[in-house]
């Protein structure tokens, strides 16, 4: 490392084979979740296979920063103790969310309600990300919310007495549905949201555990505002976005299997394995009985398998939308020619992520085409060695990881420290499942 450059990087070497059972981080979605719920509960919420990466610690901070009262008792083990839907209080000052979008755009609807003002702000990657698709329906309920030229800090004049509405999400947002739908929680009247594509649903199954009444009806879903939530008990699954880097590398290199125990596999966050099965993949599911708390769960078992390329359908796109970095590491092993499209969400998350992918395609020798709102690469001829920039992006860096299984050469990833905030242990776990992966 350059005396000049403290960030922290990974070294991958070539080859290697993955094996075993391994135990992903408990899932991020559901975690942020877990926690703001919690918070607007009456009474203790426990949250086992709680995720303690840097991205639910913000979100825990910041809960703390509003008067709520959470005791992080071991890593995966919180006790939030709930102050009802009136008992938030203004913080001294602004709100840090640190890496992660969730966090923000979901505390905007959360916080445009209360009877205080805030100030949200992020890190260099969360301040360039768009923050109007929430304002805007949140303003249409009577809220006030400024934000700088679209993007944080996000200004939020608290407005008690928001007025319910009927909102048709411009673009398949699980985030921005789930805005709306805490701001209409404490809204007046029936709020009402449609999407144009299924996005993933773990709000409204959180909402029902905690005893709200939601009316869904196809693509959409309605709130009745002044319902109060009641604590419960959460046990939060794996990350299934952090066990699809492993269903790659098992589908790369795991000659004896690879068992991954204890997945989530809500069916708006799993399109990644109906790509990998059209692509070929032997990955069979091991569903367990009973789900918790209207989240179901499986142990995954993958297998190496003979990849071949595909065109992507559209509709899936939503429900595999964080799994496209590793997804292309897929597409690039995998014989013939893989063609996205319709993914231009991908431009907006942690980074653009077509972008940052196509660059380190190419960096590794596979020929690909970046296209406005996809990607089109031609697969199966390896991987050679080089640097990749992960442009400070979790699974732009794990992606790469996965990559070296079935590269001629090392891979360096640079500016890997953002990988804690959705994996805390990514390297570790990943030496032992057979990645032959070191810290540089
Ligand atoms: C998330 C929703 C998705 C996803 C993000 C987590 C959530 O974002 O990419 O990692 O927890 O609601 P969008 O709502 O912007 O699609």
């Amino acid at each position: 490392m350059m005396a000049s450059d403290k960030r922290m990087h990974y070294r991958v070497g070539p080859g290697g084979e993955v094996s075993g059972e391994i135990t992903v981080p408990g899932d991020k979605s559901i975690s942020h979740r877990a926690l703001m719920l919690g918070a607007l509960a009456e009474g203790d919420t426990e949250i086992s296979g709680f995720l303690a990466g840097e991205d639910c610690l913000s979100t825990l901070r910041a809960l703390s920063a509003l008067g709520v009262r959470i005791e992080h008792l071991q890593p995966q083990h919180v006790l939030v103790h709930g102050v009802g839907a009136q008992g938030l209080s203004g913080a001294a000052s602004p709100l840090d969310m640190g890496n992660a979008g969730t966090a923000m755009r979901l505390f905007m609807g959360l916080l445009a309600p209360q009877r205080f003002d805030s100030v949200l702000i992020g890190d260099e990657s969360l301040m360039r990300r768009p923050m109007e698709r929430v304002a805007e329906p949140l303003r249409a309920m009577g809220a006030r919310i400024e934000t700088r030229d679209g993007r944080p800090p996000v200004h939020i004049h608290g407005t008690p007495g928001l007025k319910a509405i009927e909102y048709r999400l411009p673009v398949a947002s699980a985030q921005v549905k789930s805005a709306v739908l805490l701001a209409g929680l404490r809204a007046s009247g029936r709020t009402r949201v449609t999407e144009p594509a299924p996005a993933r649903d773990h709000t409204e199954r959180m909402l029902e555990a905690f005893g709200v009444t939601l009316v869904r009806e196809g693509p959409s879903v309605s709130i009745e505002g002044g319902q109060r939530l009641s604590a419960t008990a959460v046990r939060v699954p794996a990350d299934f976005s952090s066990a699809a880097f492993f269903m790659v590398a098992g589908c790369l290199a795991a000659e004896r299997g690879l068992l991954l125990r204890n997945v989530g596999i809500n069916p708006t966050r799993t399109g990644l394995l109906r790509l990998l099965g059209q692509m070929g993949a032997d990955i069979r599911l091991h569903p367990h009985g009973a789900s918790q708390r209207g989240e179901p769960i499986a142990d995954i078992e993958v297998h190496q398998s003979r990849l071949r390329g595909i065109e992507v359908p559209e509709e899936l796109v939503p429900l595999s939308i964080d799994e496209f970095p590793v997804f292309f590491i897929a597409a690039a092993l995998a014989e013939g020619e893989t063609l996205v499209r319709g993914a231009q969400e991908l431009r907006v998350k942690e980074s653009d992520r077509l972008a940052a992918m196509a660059q380190g395609l190419t960096r590794l020798g596979v020929e690909n085409r970046l296209l406005e709102d996809g990607l089109w690469i031609r697969g199966g001829r390896g991987f050679s060695g080089g640097i990749i920039e992960s442009q400070g992006d979790h699974r732009i860096a794990m992606a790469f990881s996965v990559a070296g299984l079935a590269a001629r050469g090392s891979i360096e990833i640079r500016d890997v420290a953002n990988v804690t905030t959705s994996f805390p242990g990514f390297l570790e776990l990943s030496r032992a499942a057979g990645l032959r992966i070191e810290a540089a």
